[in-house]
């Protein structure tokens, strides 16, 4: 890869990141790996000015933007902070600031609390606005959610000023988080992965009742305006708590390097027994004036820094493997592990993921085991303490050659870590997983239809394939455990309704490996019905965008199974949709009638050729040039800087892919 593919590699992997973690709440990696790859791509566009790109991920600080809400411009943009995670990186930060400085200055330490951030306005000392962080520039008016979180005030006392920001962070505390999931887990909705997440989305709810029975929690850590009491942060905080404002009772003002580290080897460990999540400290600059001689990068101050802490990690026995068998066959070993306190949660169980990740462990039952968590609900084991071996070692862990559930001969793909129970029809994990997924939300959604009762219908005989679910009358199954008259005639008319859903969910319901949403969406639009799709081969399936060839090779093994097709056709028999419906047949508009359109840049949706045609057939016209007549450019990565001002000095609107699709759609 030549340096221009690395960067465009790397803005496409952090935008999809970015998206992963702001807009789904469903982050991939660690903030660490993240911060990697976003330092990686400063460094290479700070070397390569020439590749500069006005849509980086280095030119924004992240977005929670939710269409739901009003936006409110920041009258301050909210910025990020620089991370560290060594002690070395912390005393560069201290002799940098002593160098540009020149002169005696104090530190504040404070946590860094992990949760969603938010400024509040308050004028007259009433709150007036609390808005989330959005992209830094902008973000979302949550004021009625913010009101129904208790340690915020809605009105201050003392000598406060007329007006000013406060910016802090919103959290879900320990407790509340577990008893969240908890009650989630029996109402078998999905789980939150963090209390980061559960109140980010707590906070963006559109309901605020459900926001006020959620038990959050803020600590406020950064005071702006005109009319401040005092020059010194920590001081300006005291104030604000003086007027009625949480702030964190953890705050330090201190006068040296070691006092800086003696704060964060405290908090290291002692931050366990908050009732909050931190990930970090906060260095900051303690005076104002000295802030601002220190002044800003692009992102971020020079004044302040993050310190982020290690994952935690916690030692204990694993006692035996487990091995779990999902939907599509594929077996998961678990760790069953002496119950061990991490993070705030106690953990049992971790995933050890496949045989080569147990191999290179060298994994023998009662090795003492290191367990991480890695702001993922699912813990997993990084290493062994091999010291702590005795003689009597246990049995080395090899994994399992039959499944676990109905005993067929695993087999694992070429290229593949993962074993597999071929016994697709009539595995039990399988087929209720399959009936999981089929009735799940974003497929056939059929309400009042749970794992458990899915379970239940199983056990008792009523279901072996989805296929069944259509022949359940009210009588088969009330009488069943907590099943009473109306939950039993909800649920069969829950099933009923589903044979409305369209094609393209369907043939994701049908849970064919690798076919999820977007590839069922995009294999309903170039097949129209389940009959062309059955009787395709490898060759016309890779010809449609985005199939490649493992998910060709996928689709064409799951029709050429005989049970397949007769589950598919006992499904048409029972009046589910397999025809794409006309309207989408069609699925163009006029909605680009007489519109002049330029196109710019890489693409990661569709190419650019799939883009000409979309434009044309939604009635516009696709043209070389901008010019005064342009009506908008498509601009994907990396459009051409001479392009990009040409349409700025025009005025001409830069419309980016997501944009785009949402308008033709
Ligand atoms: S100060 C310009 N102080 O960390 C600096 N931030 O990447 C403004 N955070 O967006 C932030 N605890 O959400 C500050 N004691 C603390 C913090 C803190 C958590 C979050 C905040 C910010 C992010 C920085």
């Amino acid at each position: 890869m030549n340096v221009q593919e690395r960067i465009a590699w790397l803005r496409s992997e952090l935008h999809r990141h970015n998206h992963n973690y702001y807009v789904l709440n469903a982050p991939e990696i660690t903030d660490r790996e993240f911060d990697e790859l976003m330092y990686e791509l400063q460094r290479l566009e700070k070397e390569h000015p020439e590749f500069h790109d006005e849509n980086s991920p280095t030119m924004r600080v992240g977005s929670d933007l939710n269409k739901n809400f009003v936006q409110v411009a920041h009258r301050y943009p909210m910025l990020s902070l620089g991370n560290t995670y060594s002690e070395a990186e912390v005393t560069e930060f201290y002799n940098r600031v002593k160098g540009l400085l020149n002169e005696d200055f104090d530190i504040c330490c404070e946590l860094k609390y992990d949760g969603t951030s938010i400024s509040l306005t308050y004028e007259e000392g009433r709150l007036m606005r609390a808005v989330t962080r959005g992209d830094g520039e902008k973000g979302d008016d949550v004021t009625d959610n913010v009101k129904t979180i208790r340690s915020i005030p809605l009105v201050l006392h003392g000598d406060y000023p007329r007006v000013f920001e406060i910016r802090g962070e919103i959290l879900m505390p320990w407790e509340s988080f577990e008893r969240l999931n908890r009650e989630r887990e029996a109402r078998e909705e999905p789980l939150f992965a963090n209390p980061r997440n559960a109140a980010s989305g707590t906070l963006k709810s559109q309901n605020s009742s459900v926001v006020a029975s959620r038990k959050l929690d803020a600590y406020l850590y950064y005071l702006l305006g005109e009319e401040l009491p005092c020059d010194g942060h920590y001081e300006n905080l005291q104030a604000a708590s003086s007027w009625g404002l949480k702030v964190s009772e953890h705050a330090r003002k201190v006068h040296s390097l070691q006092e800086v580290f003696d704060y964060i080897s405290y908090w290291d460990t002692e931050r366990k027994n908050l009732p909050v999540a931190t990930d970090g400290i906060v260095l900051k600059v303690n005076s104002l004036r000295q802030q601002k001689n220190l002044g800003y990068t692009a992102k971020s101050p020079r004044w302040a820094i993050a310190y982020k802490f290690q994952a935690e990690q916690a030692l204990t026995r694993l006692n035996k493997v487990t091995y779990q068998v999902g939907r599509t066959g594929v077996v998961t070993p678990v760790a069953n592990l002496d119950p061990v306190q991490l993070s705030g949660t106690v953990v049992r169980r971790a995933s050890l993921h496949n045989a080569d990740i147990i191999q290179s462990l060298d994994l023998h039952v009662g090795d003492m085991v290191y367990v991480e968590k890695g702001g993922e609900i699912i813990p997993k084991i990084t290493g062994v303490d091999t010291s702590a071996r005795s003689m009597l070692m246990g049995e080395k862990v090899s994994f399992i050659t039959r499944c676990p559930e109905c005993g067929s001969k695993l087999i694992r793909y070429e290229g593949e870590a993962a074993h597999y129970c071929p016994n697709e029809t009539a595995c039990p994990p399988q087929i209720k997983g399959k009936i999981e997924h089929f009735i799940s939300r974003k497929a056939m959604n059929i309400d009042g239809l749970g794992p458990e009762t899915v379970d239940m219908f199983f056990q008792a005989g009523l279901i072996k394939d989805t296929a069944d679910l259509y022949r359940l009358q009210a009588i088969d199954i009330r009488g069943l455990e907590r099943m009473g008259d109306k939950s039993a005639i909800n649920i069969v008319h829950g099933i009923a309704e589903s044979r409305q859903i369209p094609f393209e969910r369907v043939l994701y319901a049908l849970g064919i490996r690798f076919v999820g949403e977007t590839v069922a969406k995009k294999l309903a639009k170039a097949f129209f019905d389940i009959d062309n799709l059955m009787a395709t081969d490898v060759d016309a399936l890779v010809a449609v965008d985005e199939i490649g060839e493992k998910i060709a090779q996928s689709i064409v093994t799951y029709f050429n199974n005989p049970a397949n097709v007769a589950l598919v056709n006992r499904l048409k028999a029972a009046g589910l949709q397999f025809t794409l419906s006309e309207e989408k047949q069609g699925g163009y508009s006029n909605k680009l009638e007489g519109m002049s359109i330029v196109i710019s840049g890489v693409f990661t949706r569709h190419s650019r050729d799939e883009y000409k045609e979309l434009i044309e057939k939604h009635g516009g016209k696709n043209v070389g040039s901008i010019s005064s007549k342009t009506s908008f450019v498509l601009a994907g990565a990396n459009m051409g800087p001479a392009k990009l001002e040409k349409a700025r000095k025009l005025g001409i609107r830069i419309m980016d892919e997501e944009e785009f699709l949402t308008l033709i759609s």
